[in-house]
């Protein structure tokens, strides 16, 4: 092992789990679950493949768990919604486990982002305020995709319905609902979940002060945005018990927004780091395309470490770790505790044992696909 390195492979933590090292699969989704929500026997191989590979921790992509709540975001996402999808799971964690890797399950409710093709009983897709998003310009080169949205050009706009917001009742039940799936996640064979509060999805609505204009407990200042996520951890982790990991995803940009910053700043980041000290959960994740890039004109804090700080967490940093130098860069920062690394991992399953051997890694070669061709 290259002397350099050492840190990235100690063991961390987290809840009664230890993790073998602190190179963790960052959520990505490949959409290539089965069209009813299914995962399939591929996606465990992808998993497994990279743990095979050297990384310790693998974070799912994101998953929906509730057709009531039109939580699904796109085709093929996979769920955990019914005793189906729990079995698919269990073959999946059991070739994670068998590999020597920890397993977390990310819970996503898409919002606002949520797709029209699976609106449920005639119900909106829901945010925390009436919302819509103006959408976005995105590259398909799926002829599947295409049919289904009636899409012509390769470069559509992607668009998505008027959102309601979530009365005060349905916010308790939504938090439940995350709850009962975190519990059908642990029965699936997972170590704990990742509760998805960011990219623009349900919870990060909520964060967002753009379009979260509550005048409830739920709105207004950062502290207050922050307690519908404060609530969903509460509800998982009373639902979980205190051995299992609980993560909470975070981040400045959005998949309708890829530049998208803190209205606030940096200054918010620590707010809402503040907010979440008491939170119920074993570490943060910070998602970013640039894990040091704050986009704060004013500051040159790096927000993870930021949040870090406020928050007293343990934090798991993403976005641009795509070296030995920068992952450990992260940890010596002080900006987190473990890295999580996306794209790189398309192209290289060993890029954590070449890290560890002192190889660099390939480089990465990605390109918005409708499906992600992974090498093996
Ligand atoms: C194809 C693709 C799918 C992604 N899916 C998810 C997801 O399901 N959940 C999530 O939190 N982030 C998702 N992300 C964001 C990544 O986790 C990560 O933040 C991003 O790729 C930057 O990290 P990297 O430089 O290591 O790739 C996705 C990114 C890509 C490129």
């Amino acid at each position: 092992m290259a002397d350099t390195a050492s840190p990235l492979f100690a063991p961390l933590q987290l809840a009664s789990v230890s993790i073998p090292n602190r190179i963790a699969i960052a959520p990505t989704t490949r959409q290539v679950a089965d069209e009813d929500g299914t995962p399939t026997g591929e996606m465990g191989r992808y998993w497994a493949r990279r743990v095979q590979g050297g990384c310790g921790l693998v974070i799912t992509e994101g998953v929906y768990f509730a057709d009531r709540w039109n939580a699904k975001g796109y085709p093929h996402q996979s769920g955990i919604c019914n005793r189906k999808h729990i079995d698919a799971w269990r073959t999946i964690t059991d070739m994670i486990h068998a590999e020597g890797g920890i397993a977390l399950m990310q819970l996503q409710h898409a919002g606002r982002l949520a797709d029209p093709l699976y609106f449920q009983d005639g119900n909106p897709a829901y945010s925390a305020s009436d919302t819509q998003s103006s959408g976005y310009v995105i590259f398909t080169d799926s002829e599947e995709e295409k049919e289904l949205r009636g899409w012509t050009d390769p470069l559509p706009l992607r668009r998505y319905e008027p959102a309601r917001a979530l009365s005060l009742l349905e916010i308790e039940d939504l938090a439940d609902s995350f709850a009962r799936a975190a519990v059908r996640a642990i029965e699936a064979g997972f170590d704990g979940v990742e509760v998805h509060g960011a990219n623009g999805f349900l919870i990060d609505n909520f964060f967002n002060s753009a379009v979260n204009v509550r005048e409830d407990a739920f709105g207004g200042c950062p502290m207050k945005r922050a307690n519908f996520a404060l609530l969903v951890c509460r509800r998982v982790r009373q639902a979980v018990g205190a051995e299992k990991i609980i993560t909470l995803r975070l981040s400045q940009d959005r998949i309708d927004g890829l530049q998208d910053h803190y209205a606030g700043g940096v200054a918010e980041a620590r707010d809402i780091a503040t907010a979440l000290k008491d939170a119920p959960v074993d570490a943060l994740h910070w998602g970013s395309f640039g894990w040091d890039d704050n986009r704060d004109p004013n500051s040159d804090e790096i927000i993870p470490a930021v949040m870090r700080a406020a928050s007293g967490k343990p934090m798991i940093v993403n976005g641009g770790v795509h070296d030995a130098a920068a992952a450990l860069r992260v940890l010596e920062s002080g900006a987190g505790d473990m890295v999580s690394v996306g794209r790189p991992l398309f192209a290289n399953p060993d890029w954590a044992n070449a890290v560890r051997a002192g190889k660099p890694p390939a480089p990465v070669e990605f390109e918005r696909k409708w499906v992600i061709t992974p090498a093996t």
